[in-house]
């Protein structure tokens, strides 16, 4: 039995697919990789190792977001369900193994439906299996696409008698410069519609030293994530990258606020991709990621312009980590 076969054994409704294509994949690599300043879409480290070494990330010491933001949504579970009221529908962007989501499900007074989004199929339709199975009767509408990209909302979600809620952890939202940021709460908010309720975790500025040691942890396992890009363009774009010829490196931009990840380049070399040609100086990098770090006011002011009114923020003791609840007007 395949993956969407065996969901709708467990109740997971009709799959929306709009998964990006191959030639997508390699349009993008092309493009990013013919720059002066080289960089490759953050969006395509989510293959299947890609996501597993992500989660690994998840649980090392030095990467303090993930156990924040849960011990977070664990204690404000109550007055997100209250902002949300009954038969509420819950939409996650980015929902990867969605586990997070059911802390919020589990407070909610009778949801109505939950509907994940993920660029990943295979990794989205595993995560609605697991709330499906946590969450017996749940209607659940799966809807593989990029989320930064339009959509329509399924019926499950658009016809809940209560309010729709966004969900958006794991500051993701760093991961996009201040205007893309600025376009996709825009979107969300088009897509939610008036009344709705939007949860976004973002993560706060903090010493250096603390968001270095986030991105480039001891065990290796940032640098094998941020590798793993060369090696799914090698498999499934016949590229010929030497992995150990190219080296991780996180750095702290202050002039941007947000943490770099790049690939750097040993020694000068030329790689082919298909028909496509590189060539590298050493030391030359390829920008893989930005993750920007926020003030709680400088997250709220950018919601603010995107049309959202901040209805609260909730932090850690450490201040180390927040969760915003944005309300539609
Ligand atoms: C998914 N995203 C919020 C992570 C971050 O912290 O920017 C991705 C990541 N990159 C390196 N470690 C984790």
């Amino acid at each position: 039995m395949n993956a969407q076969a065996a969901t709708a054994q467990l109740g997971v409704q009709q799959l929306q697919d709009l998964e990006p294509t191959l030639e997508e994949f390699e349009a993008a690599v092309v493009a990013g990789l013919s720059a002066t300043q080289k960089t490759l879409p953050c969006k395509f480290f989510y293959d299947a190792a890609g996501s597993v070494l992500f989660d690994r990330i998840c649980k090392l010491p030095e990467y303090y977001l993930t156990r924040t933001e849960l011990r977070i949504l664990d204690e404000q579970a109550p007055a997100i369900a209250a902002l949300l009221g009954p038969q509420a529908s819950l939409v996650e962007f980015g929902a990867g193994s969605a586990s997070k989501v059911g802390l919020i499900l589990s407070r909610l007074e009778q949801p109505f439906s939950y509907v994940p989004v993920d660029i990943s199929r295979k990794h989205l339709l595993a995560g609605a299996a697991g709330v499906a199975r946590a969450f017996p009767g749940l209607r659940i509408a799966p809807v593989c696409a990029d989320y930064t990209q339009n959509f329509a909302l399924p019926a499950a979600a658009s016809a809940a008698p209560g309010a729709l809620g966004g969900f958006f952890p794991g500051s993701t939202i760093g991961n996009f410069t201040h205007p893309e940021a600025a376009v996709f709460l825009a979107r969300t908010r088009e897509i939610l519609g008036p009344g709705a309720v939007m949860i976004v975790g973002v993560d706060l500025q903090k010493e250096e030293r603390v968001l270095n040691a986030a991105y480039d942890d001891a065990a290796g396992v940032t640098a094998e994530f941020n590798l793993n890009l060369l090696r799914r363009i090698n498999r499934e774009l016949g590229g010929n990258f030497r992995i150990g010829e190219f080296e991780h490196a996180a750095r702290w931009n202050e002039a941007e606020g947000r943490v770099e990840m790049h690939l750097v380049s040993r020694g000068a070399q030329s790689v082919r991709i298909g028909n496509a040609r590189f060539e590298f100086q050493a030391g030359e990098s390829i920008h893989t990621e930005n993750s920007y770090k926020y003030s709680i006011a400088s997250f709220q002011a950018l919601a603010s312009d995107a049309g959202y009114v901040p209805a609260a923020c909730w932090t850690d003791e450490r201040q180390l980590f927040s969760v915003h609840a944005l309300r539609v007007p």
